[in-house]
C-alpha cells in the first residue's frame, strides 16, 4: 500500500515573509487529508523559516536541488548533510529546469541521490521527456536513459527502496498543458515496469509522482490512475489553497 505524496516545488519563488506565510496555511490545513501526506520545497535560504513554521507538524520539507559531494571547495554548492541538518526529509534531484538551464547530465544527478541517500534524505528523481522528444515517439527511450545511471548502479536495490520518482514531461510544465491521464499512465507504468526488473520489491512500494500543469481541476484524475502515486507541484503550490485543493484530491482518488 502507497502512501500518497502532494510535494510542491516552490522554485525561484517569494520572500521569507511570504514562505511563512504559506507553510503556516498548510500547515494549518494539513490535517484535512486522512492518509495523504504533505511536503513543502522551497528555496534553500527559506528553508529555516520553513523549518519554524512547520515545526512539530506532519508536513515535510525539503530542498529544490542538492551537492553531489559532502564538503570542500565548491563555491555556491550546498550540501546533502546540510540540508539533512536544517530538518529537512526531501531532495529534489535532476529536475528538468536543472537539466535544461543547468546543464545536469543524468550521471550526476544519480550523484546527488547518492549523496542525498547517503545523508538520510529521501531523493525525489525527476525524469520527463521534451515535447521534440514526446513528437519523435522517443519518451520510453528518453526515460529509460535518465534512469539508466541509477539502475546500473551497483547499489541500485537499495537506493531504489529509498527514493521517489517524479514524472514530469517538459512540455507540461508550467505551460497549462497538462498530460493525459492516461498519457500520464502510460509513462508511469512504464518506469514501474523498468524498476521492477530489477528490484521486485521496491518496484511495488514505490513512490511515482505526477508533476505538469497540476491543478485542483485535474488532479482527481491523474491521482485516480493506478500508478500515480501523488503529484509534484509548481505553480498552484504557491497557493496554499490550490495547493490544498489538490491534496484533497488525493486523498479523494486513493480512498476507494
Ligand atoms: P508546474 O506545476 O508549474 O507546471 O510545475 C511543475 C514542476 O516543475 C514541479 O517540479
Amino acid at each position: 500500500m502507497r502512501t500518497p505524496l502532494v510535494l510542491g516545488n516552490w522554485k525561484m519563488h517569494g520572500s521569507q515573509a511570504f514562505a511563512r506565510g504559506l507553510a503556516e496555511s498548510v500547515r494549518a490545513r494539513s490535517g484535512e487529508f486522512p492518509g495523504v501526506r504533505l511536503g513543502v520545497c522551497p528555496p534553500y535560504v527559506m528553508l529555516p523559516i520553513i523549518a519554524k513554521a512547520l515545526d512539530g507538524s506532519s508536513v515535510a520539507y525539503g530542498a529544490q536541488n542538492v551537492s553531489e559531494f559532502a564538503e570542500g571547495a565548491y563555491t555556491g554548492e550546498i550540501s546533502a548533510g546540510m540540508l539533512k541538518e536544517l530538518g529537512c526529509s526531501y531532495a529534489l534531484v535532476g529536475h528538468s529546469e536543472r537539466r535544461q538551464l543547468f546543464a545536469e547530465t543524468s550521471d550526476q544527478v544519480v550523484q546527488k541521490l547518492v549523496a542525498a541517500y547517503g545523508a538520510g534524505l529521501i531523493p525525489v528523481l525527476c525524469v520527463g521527456e521534451t515535447l521534440a522528444e514526446r513528437q519523435a515517439e522517443a519518451t520510453g527511450r528518453v526515460i529509460e536513459a535518465q534512469l539508466q545511471p541509477l539502475l546500473s548502479h551497483p547499489e541500485a536495490d537499495r537506493l531504489l527502496a529509498a527514493l521517489i520518482i517524479a514524472y514530469e514531461p517538459v512540455w507540461a510544465i508550467g505551460t497549462g498543458q497538462t498530460a493525459s491521464p492516461e498519457q500520464a499512465q502510460e509513462v508511469h507504468g512504464d518506469i514501474r515496469r523498468l524498476i521492477r526488473a530489477r528490484a521486485p520489491v521496491a518496484a511495488d512500494e514505490l513512490l511515482i509522482l505526477y508533476g505538469g500543469s497540476v491543478k485542483p481541476g485535474n488532479a482527481v484524475e491523474l491521482f485516480a490512475m493506478p500508478d500515480i502515486d501523488g503529484g509534484l507541484i509548481g505553480g498552484a503550490a504557491l497557493k496554499a489553497e490550490d495547493f490544498c485543493a489538490i491534496a484533497a484530491a488525493a486523498a479523494a482518488s486513493k480512498r476507494s
